[in-house]
């Protein structure tokens, strides 16, 4: 048995970055549709208050939950805008960015063995995160046919004895789909019926199009007991180098474990970005609002220039920044290759367009390529004048 680590990768994103950045480098231009960071600076009152945190030398140790003032903003903003019924504000718990609420609430859930659900395609870090917490990911495949919606029926075949929980992410990565309400209450229902935990990772609840309103899965009837909720202010204020995230979980025993992770694992986060993350969560939203109409205008145009590009098959996601698509079976392939990782290094090379192979996000994923539009319009714009051409030409 090998080491619990060594069962990680480590990642086929950062290695098609490392690429890009490399030629980049080297003085040719490359397009970063390779990874999921956004664009935008953040918002200017998260600055101004990070800028007096600074002159006020607010440098110090912070209480390793999180300052008062943050997990206050929290509470409001999860208790009102998500619906969701918490105690009080002990059980906000500041992370050092969602994925480290991954890891912890993963790392407190778990004994050795239990299984964890989840959608296959996902976002990689997941699965890793549920083998770093000791635990078995369980996938459960979504279906291009029933427009990628989780399925309960086959998340409850996927049930065990060993079953502890199921992870949901919706709006999702890498696919962009939005769970419908019914889709949510049925697995609130599974998980009534063979008493499970729900994960929720709601790092996109903002990114989110077609005016349509993101369903926090807590907020439903029977899931207030059962579900640890994990959320990101990287794609909400663009503020994803500042690493801040935060969990909301109601059972006391896990809140006791998360605690003491959270301090012997990074004893809190950074003093200043918790400043700066209560400033934007307590100011206007409408940045946030104004980003997601530029992602949807992104969209729009990747989802029509990959309409009119042979060889591949579009979703057009309703949120999340992610451009998924199936590869034909005409593509013909790359260096001898015909895989999705062929397509992903036939665009770097003859275009330097970054994309990340769909294989990096699970078996499902296999023969499809994602493109990030979290990069800038302008290299949007540019990638989908491009990419219909280039394929042509494969
Ligand atoms: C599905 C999902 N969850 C959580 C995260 C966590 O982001 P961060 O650690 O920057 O808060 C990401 C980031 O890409 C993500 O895609």
């Amino acid at each position: 048995m090998s080491h619990i680590v060594d069962q990680v990768s480590l990642g086929a994103i950062v290695q098609v970055r490392d690429r890009l950045l490399d030629q980049q480098a080297r003085g040719r231009k490359v397009l970063r549709l390779e990874s999921g960071d956004p664009s935008f600076d953040i918002p200017v009152l998260a600055r101004e208050a990070m800028e007096k945190a600074l002159r006020d030398g607010l440098t110090h140790y912070t209480a390793s939950t999180g300052i008062p003032v943050l997990r206050e903003a929290i509470f409001k903003k999860v208790t009102t805008e998500n619906g969701l019924k918490v105690p009080n504000t002990d059980h906000v718990v500041v992370t050092n960015g969602g994925m480290h609420g991954l890891y912890i609430i993963f790392r407190a859930l778990l004994d050795p063995g239990d299984e964890v659900i989840l959608p296959d395609p996902m976002w990689t870090e997941i699965a890793e995160n549920v083998r770093l917490g000791g635990g078995k990911p369980v996938p459960v495949q979504l279906r291009e046919e029933n427009g990628y919606q989780y399925d309960p029926a086959e998340i409850e075949a996927a049930i065990t004895p060993k079953t502890r929980a199921i992870f949901i992410n919706t709006p999702q990565n890498p696919i962009g789909v939005v769970a419908s309400r019914e889709t949510l209450e049925v697995i609130v229902k599974v998980a009534e019926k063979h008493n499970l935990f729900l994960v929720s990772d709601e790092a996109y609840e903002h990114v989110i199009f077609d005016g349509q309103k993101h369903v926090s899965l807590g907020s439903l009837p029977g899931a207030e007991d059962r579900t640890i909720s994990v959320y990101s202010l990287s794609k909400t204020y663009a503020m994803s180098g500042l690493r801040l995230g935060y969990v909301i979980v109601n059972q006391p025993l896990f809140l006791d474990r998360i605690k003491k992770l959270v301090r012997c694992t990074i004893n809190g986060v950074n003093s200043v970005a918790q400043y700066g993350a209560a400033a934007a969560i307590n100011g206007p939203q409408d940045f946030t609002h104004s980003m997601a109409q530029e992602y949807q205008k992104r969209r729009d145009i990747l989802f029509d220039a990959l309409e009119e590009a042979p060889y591949v098959k579009a979703f057009k996601p309703g949120g999340a920044f992610y451009l998924w698509a199936r590869i034909q079976p005409e593509w013909p392939g790359y260096g001898g290759q015909k895989d999705d990782w062929s397509m992903t290094n036939y665009l770097i090379d003859t275009a330097g367009i970054g994309s990340s192979p769909g294989s990096a996000f699970g078996a499902a994923g296999a023969g499809h390529i994602r493109f990030a539009f979290s990069c800038s319009t302008q290299q949007v714009e540019e990638a989908a004048r491009l990419l219909p051409e280039v394929l042509q030409a494969a």
